[in-house]
């Protein structure tokens, strides 16, 4: 059955290109994302991989590891990161696993062959120190990923596991946040002391809690 939100993200022993890794054992007490990609030596993978090597200190910020798949082994992604380095200016400063026998790709179900055949496609999966599956994003192998959005949902997903808010549209962090509303009013008035606005009994906002 195919993965779902809340699901155990399956553990595997792998090599990347910085050494074998089990995965639950490398991920620790951190979260992680955990994302794939079709193939090496690709125009739009190279872009994707040098801007996320960018982000690695707001990905450390947040106490999120970083780790990419594809079905090539490791000696192309070796090769490969010398051009990622040229083109993008930046040095791969995650780990890439090879996975050329596709097990890690079966195991997240990252290859769809009605959309690319036997290749990943770009798959993403946000997974918390409980090794739970807290989001899961598919794009087609034509579309970038925006690997900011992936950093603003991560802000998301680690501000609502610690209090009982959720986020609007288009939330970003700093922004005010909605009361989950099975919390009634004089309960709300002590777990937010900042106060809140009722815009109706079931849309309650306020501050962040956690700024
Ligand atoms: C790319 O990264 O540009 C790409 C990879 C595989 C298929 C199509 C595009």
């Amino acid at each position: 059955m195919a993965l779902q939100l809340g699901d155990i993200a399956p553990d595997f022993t792998a090599e990347t290109t910085e050494g074998t890794i089990n995965f639950h054992e490398w991920i620790g007490d951190s979260w992680a994302v955990l994302f794939s990609h079709p193939k090496d030596f690709t125009p739009v993978c190279t872009t994707e991989l040098g801007y996320t090597a960018k982000l690695k200190p707001e990905f450390d910020k947040r106490g999120v590891k970083v780790i990419g798949v594809s079905v090539d082994p490791v000696s192309d992604h070796n090769e490969w990161a010398k051009d990622i380095e040229e083109t993008q200016g930046v040095s791969l400063n995650f780990p890439l696993i090879g996975d050329p026998e596709k097990k890690v790709a079966d195991l997240y179900g990252m290859i769809h062959p009605n959309s690319l055949d036997s290749l990943t496609v770009r798959s993403v999966f946000v997974i918390g120190p409980d090794k739970k599956i807290k989001l899961m994003i598919t794009y087609p192998a034509s579309t970038g990923r925006n690997f900011d959005e992936i950093l603003r949902v991560i802000d998301s997903l680690q501000l609502t596991a610690g209090y009982q808010v959720s986020t609007p549209v288009n939330w970003n962090d700093g922004d005010d946040v909605i009361i989950a509303p099975a919390i009634d009013d004089e309960t709300a008035k002590e777990k937010f002391p900042k106060g809140f606005k009722t815009l109706k009994p079931y849309l309650r906002l306020t501050p962040q809690p956690n700024k």
